[in-house]
């Protein structure tokens, strides 16, 4: 049995930390965009590939809540893409069946990017296939810090007693309230650390990094990836 446990490793839910774009890009002496550019066909090729694979949910980190600290010409140029990718790919995601789900504070992003990621959402709602998530804008803590002030909000207004808040309380008012368990988290090139990603998912999520750089990340990858899942043994502090 995969990972000798007693219950073969189910594998629902991945997250990638896609990360190396401009390593990437200074290896070849290009632009960092080049590199960003090259990550969004890693992207097409990932979503496809996880599609065809069965996953349930793939979740992506495209730009974090710290990434505003990059100088500004690098941010409008991630902003640039992802206007680029939302246009360019809507119908092609809808041709393979994919939902679209969006975690972090998206909504504070550009207005013209806010109302593509609404339109494309709405326009994939239907759809019924491999569910991705873009996390846009997304920090763990900021994603707590918006659950706590909704369970205080909720408290304050009587509907929850502080008592009854829970496990399952904090999870309904998370992001990823309605995506699958996450599984695996796979971060690319060479780093090993979390930075501010899924920080209560990952509770026992298993981890896996690997020094691909995220354009070079492609389905060979992402199928060395869930072997290497296939031979974790997942215990949940049990036995
Ligand atoms: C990941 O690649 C893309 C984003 C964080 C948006 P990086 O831009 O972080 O690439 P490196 O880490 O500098 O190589
Ligand atoms: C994490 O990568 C964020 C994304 C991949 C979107 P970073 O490159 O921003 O992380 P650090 O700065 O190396 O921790
Ligand atoms: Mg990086």
């Amino acid at each position: 049995m995969p990972g000798g446990g007693d219950s073969p490793a189910v594998l629902r839910h991945i997250a990638i930390i896609m990360d190396g774009n401009g390593r990437w890009a200074k290896k070849r002496m290009l632009p960092r965009v080049e590199g960003h550019r090259a990550g969004m066909k890693a992207v097409r090729k990932t979503i496809s590939a996880a599609g065809e694979l069965g996953i349930e949910a793939l979740t992506l980190y495209a730009f974090s809540s710290e990434n505003w600290r990059r100088p500004a010409n690098e941010v409008a140029d991630l902003m640039g893409l992802l206007r680029f990718y939302l246009r360019r790919e809507l119908a092609e995601l809808d041709r393979n069946n994919v939902r679209l789900e969006l975690l972090g504070d998206w909504r504070a992003l550009d207005s013209d990017i806010v109302a593509d990621l609404d339109a494309a959402r709405s326009r994939l709602s239907g759809n019924s296939g491999l569910i991705v998530a873009l996390a846009l804008n997304y920090g763990g803590q900021d994603e707590l810090v918006r659950a706590v002030r909704a369970i205080a909000a909720d408290a304050k207004a009587g509907m929850l007693d502080p008592n009854a808040i829970d496990a399952a309380a904090i999870e309904q008012r998370l992001d990823t309230a309605s995506l699958p368990p996450l599984d695996l988290i796979i971060r690319t090139s060479g780093e090993e650390r979390l930075s501010n990603f899924l920080l209560w998912q990952s509770a026992y999520a298993e981890l896996l990094f690997v020094d691909t750089l995220w354009p070079d990340f492609d389905r060979a990858a992402l199928e060395g990836a869930i072997a290497a899942f296939g031979r974790r043994e997942r215990r949940y502090g049990g036995r």
